[in-house]
This record gives structure tokens, sequence and C-alpha cells, in this order.
């Protein structure tokens, strides 16, 4: 049993906080888990409000106010610390925003002062590329001093990537304890990602109470019926990816000066004004009636096609969002991010927003949990909270539950290797050696590896007999070549003969506990057979060739020939 399935047990049951609380994503996540909740605080009183309502603890207020003298005893800390500093749609000051940038160093006060065993930190993608990484770089550098083991990538997660359809990506920061463990690389495959259906988190019309309050108006109705026309009537190869705006829709005008525009926006109006030329009779028409429409103006005259070429060219089959640069369409498959500014998705094809219970869905809430009544604060509050699937993801990861991140990833590189199904399939290929007592054979091939230096002493004294390849030497060798092994001191050269008893698939933890359990490596299980020569031997070998032409016998005969001469190898002379 490893030190992770150990702790996995242990977090049966523990107790939590929640800062930052919101309405209470960690809270769900970890109760799904086994957590009990014995702290939260959140600074606005309507998610207070919401925390209460659904889980009977009125959150404390600012985080800025925690004295951690008197926070009760607790395991994990759970923090989706605000994120404006940092986000794309705030100022991105960062930590220079003395308001919001700094609460991260309240997480690391409470961190430093209580130590918990584990703590989940949540936060937008561009924490992770903010600031040229600078930021990324404080927070794990600060993480790591008060006393934990965090991943030094950050990791990047979005629900669509689980078959969740909404697409939402975030930053999850886990940290353990040093004393409990550290980590493996979280590596999770987007190439074969699961198939997102929004119809998984629509509600039927006819159950929806208030149906109308989230209805489109005929207005906008007409208006989307008149960009869907538009996207039908233009004859284009492809379906515009540049915004359309129809303030442009028109031959180029010599009078305007166009000398303070940026380059994008220069080359967004000239491809409106080719789309025009070429397309000039249906768009004065299509023009003279969408002026009609008392919406056609402002940002409402703009559309941003984001749904790729598709053959479901209607604006009815997709997501749309009135946003301040134009209408958004976007694919139908799933939601674009919910987020706490109004900008609420549209149904296309239910010709409506997108009801609380459906944003509740969307961030994994179950059906059972009770919005805000008012409608605006809980779009908000599902807009700012974390999606509880992934924050449970990532606290049974950070747990110790390896298998969570197999259950949705086709990596290769996590993928584990079933050793008893290679042992079927190639059953000439795996060498199990019978040591010989009686000396060694001569005309055996010899495998002369390089000894890296982390491995070498280990290997020497003995404490181990389970030599790692480095990553070359799966498709370089053939496994029922090998049988001596020698290992190569860099620079001074070989010395002592081994028998390979098995040569097998492993993994380099199994000698270095801190390494990465998914680090896959062919694994020599060796043993002493003896002192072939007095002291290293330089050898002028292609080393990773040696396996398949040189035997013992050759090698002990070549000494003579190479004794006294000077070898060159990586740029430097030896002499043998
Ligand atoms: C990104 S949201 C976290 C949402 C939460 N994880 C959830 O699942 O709902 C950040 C939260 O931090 C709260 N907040 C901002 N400043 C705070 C402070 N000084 N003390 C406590 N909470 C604060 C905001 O009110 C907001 O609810």
């Amino acid at each position: 049993m490893s030190s992770f399935d150990i702790v996995v047990l242990q977090m049966v049951s523990f107790r939590f906080i929640d800062l930052f609380c919101g309405i209470g994503g960690f809270h769900q996540a970890m109760t799904l888990l086994g957590g009990k909740c014995v702290y939260a605080c959140d600074i606005d009183d309507d998610c207070r409000k919401t925390y209460w309502r659904n889980y009977g603890i009125m959150p404390e207020r600012d985080v800025t106010k925690v004295d951690t003298q008197t926070l009760p005893a607790y395991d994990v800390l759970c923090a989706g610390f605000p994120c404006q500093a940092f986000s794309k749609a705030g100022k991105r000051l960062g930590f220079q925003d003395e308001t919001k940038g700094t609460l991260f160093f309240d997480v690391e006060r409470i961190l430093r002062e209580t130590q918990p065993k584990y703590a989940l930190l949540e936060n937008v993608r561009n924490l992770a590329s903010h600031d040229h990484g600078n930021t990324w770089h404080v927070i794990y550098e600060h993480l790591t001093d008060c006393g934990y083991n965090v991943l030094k990538e950050p990791v990047i997660f979005s629900p669509h990537y689980i078959g969740i359809p909404q697409h939402r990506e975030r930053v999850f920061i886990m940290c353990v304890r040093k004393d409990i463990g550290v980590l493996p690389k979280f590596s999770f495959a987007t190439k074969h990602l699961p198939k997102c259906n929004i119809n998984d988190v629509l509600q039927r019309d006819e159950d929806i109470e208030d149906l109308q309050h989230y209805q489109l108006s005929s207005e906008q109705v007409q208006l989307l019926k008149l960009w869907d026309e538009f996207i039908h009537g233009i004859k284009v190869e492809k379906l515009p990816g540049f915004p359309i705006w129809s303030g442009y829709l028109c031959s180029p005008n010599p009078q305007e000066d166009m000398s303070g525009y940026p380059a994008w926006k220069i080359n967004f109006i000239q491809k409106n004004q080719q789309l025009y030329q070429s397309n000039q009779a249906f768009i004065d028409e299509w023009l003279q009636r969408a002026r009609q429409c008392p919406l056609f103006f402002g940002a409402k005259a703009k559309l941003e096609w984001q749904a790729g070429q598709t053959n479901k060219t209607s604006l009815f089959e997709h997501i749309l969002q009135m946003r301040p640069s134009g209408i958004r369409v976007k694919p139908g498959t799933y939601f674009p991010a919910l987020v706490a500014i109004t900008q609420t998705s549209i149904v296309g094809s239910r010709l409506r927003y997108l009801t609380p219970r459906e944003c509740a869905r969307l961030q994994s809430f179950p059906d059972t949990f009770m919005p805000d009544t008012i409608v605006s604060q809980a779009y908000k509050q599902f807009g700012n909270a974390v999606n509880v699937d992934m924050a449970k993801l990532f606290a049974q990861y950070m747990f110790g539950d390896r298998s969570i991140q197999k259950k949705y990833s086709y990596d290769e590189n996590v993928s584990c290797v079933d050793f008893l199904k290679l042992i079927d399939q190639y059953p000439e290929e795996i060498v199990s050696n019978q040591v010989q007592p009686k000396g060694i054979n001569v005309e055996k091939n010899v495998l002369v590896s390089y000894m890296k230096s982390d491995a070498l002493q280990l290997f020497l004294d003995g404490t181990i007999n389970v030599y790692y390849t480095g990553r070359k030497f799966p498709s370089t060798i053939a496994l029922n070549k090998l049988y001596y092994f020698m290992p190569y001191k860099k620079g001074k050269g070989i010395r002592d003969l081994y028998y390979i008893k098995t040569a097998r698939v492993g993994s380099r933890q199994e000698v270095f506990t801190n390494a990465d359990p998914n680090d896959f490596r062919l694994v020599f299980e060796t043993e002493f057979v003896c002192q072939l020569f007095d002291d290293y031997y330089l050898v002028d070998l292609p080393i990773w060739h040696t396996f398949k032409d040189t035997t013992v016998k050759e090698l002990l005969s070549s000494k003579g020939q190479t004794e006294g001469k000077s070898v060159e190898k990586g740029g430097q002379t030896y002499v043998a």
C-alpha cells in the first residue's frame, strides 16, 4: 500500500474550511467526499444568505480579519480567492491590486499559521500566464515556502473536458503538506475529449416556473431572425470568422481617415467591405429591412460567428450571447463560461435564456440546491462559483486517488502498462534469467549502460537491485538479447558485471519515492556476478548499441587492445 492509499483511507471523514465561500462549490464537493465544513467566510451578504439557506452555516465576513487562533481544527483549506485582479475581464493589476490581489496572501497566512494537511485553491486561467508567469511563480514559491508540496506547473482544467457542457478553464492548485506526500504530475489528454450535450443540463420548458421571464422578447427574436437570414443569404465559401460590423457593410469610404486605427481594426473593416462588395444586392436589401428592427443598433448590429464551419448554419441551433462587442454565436455543444456579469447565454433552439437551475447544473450543483431568489443574484453567484465536479476531481486526486485521472483521460503517458498482458503478448521477449552458479557465459551479449549519478550510490551499495534506464531505452533494445549488465560510470568506464534477471516495465517511483508513479521506465532487476576489471575500465563503445554486438568475451579481450590508448568521448579525452 502506498502512502497515498493510506491517506485516502484517512480522508474518508475530514473537516474543511471554505474561504471566499461564495455559494459553496467547494462545500458541495468536499461534502460529497465525506468532509464536514467547520468554518466559512465571504464578504458578500447575498452569498452569505444563500450559503446559510443551503448549508445552515452563516459564513463570517472578511478573510483579512480571520484570527487563526480562533479557527477550529481542520484538515483541508478550500479557497477560490477573488480573481478580478488576474482575470482578463478585470484590470489585471495582479498583486498590485491592493484589495483583490493581496487576498492570496491571506490564504498564505492562514495556511502558514494553521498547517492543515491539504489546501485546494482555484482561480481563473489567466493566473497561470499573468505577468509573464511571475504571478504563478510567486504563488508557487509562497505555498512551497509555507510547507506544502505543489505541482510546479499550474493545472488548467475545464468542465467540458469531462463531459459537462461548459467551457470554463480554471487553474487548480493542489497543496499537500510536505510530511504527507508529493503530488505526481497531473496530466490529462485533451485529444480525446468526451462529447458534451447541452440537453444534459436543460430543463423542459414546461417545467420552468416563470418561463416568460427567460424567453426572448419578440424584438429579440426578430433581431436574431434577421441575422439568421444574413448567414443564409450571403454567398461565401466559408462562414466569416471575422466580426460582421453592419456599419461597414458598404463600399470603402474614401473620406474615412483610418490612420489612427490599429491594424486589426483596419483588417476587419476591409473584410466587411469585401464581403459587401461580393454580396451587394443581397446586403442592400437585407440592411434596409434590418434597420426597421428597433433593436438593430450598437452591439446588436454586429455579429461574431464563432461556431466554426458547420452544416448547422442556423443561428437557432447554437448558443448565443448578447455581448458589448456584438451578438456572439457559439457551437451548440457546450456553453461558454458562466460569468458574474450579465451575459447569460441564450439557448438558440429554445428562444430563451438559461435558467438559474440550468446554471446550477452547468456548475454541477445538485437540483436540491436553492439558488438566490433574485435571479440576477443567482446568475452572478453561479458565475463566480467553482464547478463542483472539478473541485471534487482535484480534491480526490490531491487525497491520493490516482484512478480519477484515468477515468477521464486516455493520455498514453498515464495509462498503466498491463505487464501480464505484455507477457502473454510477447512471451519470448521478456527475459527472466537464472543466475549461473558456475561463473559467467562469456558468449552472451552484454549491455553497457550509463549509470545516472542519482542511482549510482544506491546501485553500488546494493540498496537497490533495480536499475532504471533512461527514456531512450525501450524503443532501442530487443529484450530477449539482454543478459548481462555493466553499469558505465560516466568518464570512468565499467568494472562490475551483473545479471539481468528480469527486464520489465516499472515506474521510477519504485526507487525514488518522490518520483512520479506515472514515469514509466524499463526496469532491470539485476544481481551482482563479479568484478570483471580491477578498476574502472573505459570502453570506447557505441553505448546504446552495445547489447546487440558485444559479448563479455569481446569485452574482456579488448581490454588489452584499449589499454593505454586515449579515447575521445563527449568532447573529452580519456586515457584507459
Ligand atoms: C471567485 S468567488 C468564489 C466562489 C466560491 N468558490 C463558490 O464556489 O461559490 C470569490 C468570492 O470571494 C469573496 N470575497 C471577496 N473579498 C473577500 C474578502 N475580503 N473576504 C471574504 N470574501 C471575500 C467574494 O464575495 C466572492 O464570493
